[in-house]
């Protein structure tokens, strides 16, 4: 028995060593479900989901506006796809801090500062990509071009919200 203790210790020491934690108990993100229905247009190859509907949610998550700083304020990256990675991988950060995973999200919003559709489409794609869930689903969504974020060297900013059963 003091065995099993001491090895289900180094365990979870092992885990929070690694920066992981596991998602609460129960946790089965299919109880979220994405509708994309006959009356619109299907948005599922677009990378979003029209309708997503969630239920027995415990807990709802915010996640703020996520840009591509580092811990310290640092701007990374200087083109818009650069920086769209550091801010996907932000927004991981964020949903991982509370056991969260893609698969929780439900919604999302992507500002892009002097947003060019010539031009940004490529990147666009790739940040639904990140946010896919590992069924192929895809949260609601918006895009909204702004003509300038919190500082003018940031180029994209993307908030969430995840829930958890
Ligand atoms: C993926 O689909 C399977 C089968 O419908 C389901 O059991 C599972 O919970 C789903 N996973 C997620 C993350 O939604
Ligand atoms: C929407 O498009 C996706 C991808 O092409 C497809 O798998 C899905 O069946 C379509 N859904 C509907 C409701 O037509």
């Amino acid at each position: 028995m003091a065995h099993l203790v001491l090895l289900l210790a180094v365990a979870i020491c092992a885990a929070r060593a690694t920066g992981e934690i596991t998602p609460a108990e129960g946790a089965a993100p299919a109880d979220i479900e994405y509708i994309n229905p006959p009356s619109l247009l299907n948005a599922t190859e677009l990378g979003y989901t029209q309708v997503v509907t969630a239920a027995n949610v415990k807990k709802t998550v915010w996640i703020s506006g996520q840009t591509s700083q580092d811990t310290g304020g640092n701007v990374v990256g200087t083109t818009l796809e650069e920086q769209a990675d550091t801010t996907t991988a932000n927004v991981k950060k964020a949903l991982e801090a509370v056991g969260a995973t893609v698969d929780n999200i439900v919604h999302i919003q992507v500002f892009i500062a002097n947003y060019n559709p010539d031009t940004d489409i490529p990147t666009v794609a790739k940040v639904t990509k990140a946010f896919e869930g590992s069924n192929g689903t895809f949260p609601s969504a918006e895009l909204i071009g702004v003509q300038s974020l919190f500082s003018r060297e940031l180029l994209i900013e993307i908030n969430a919200v995840a829930v958890l059963p």
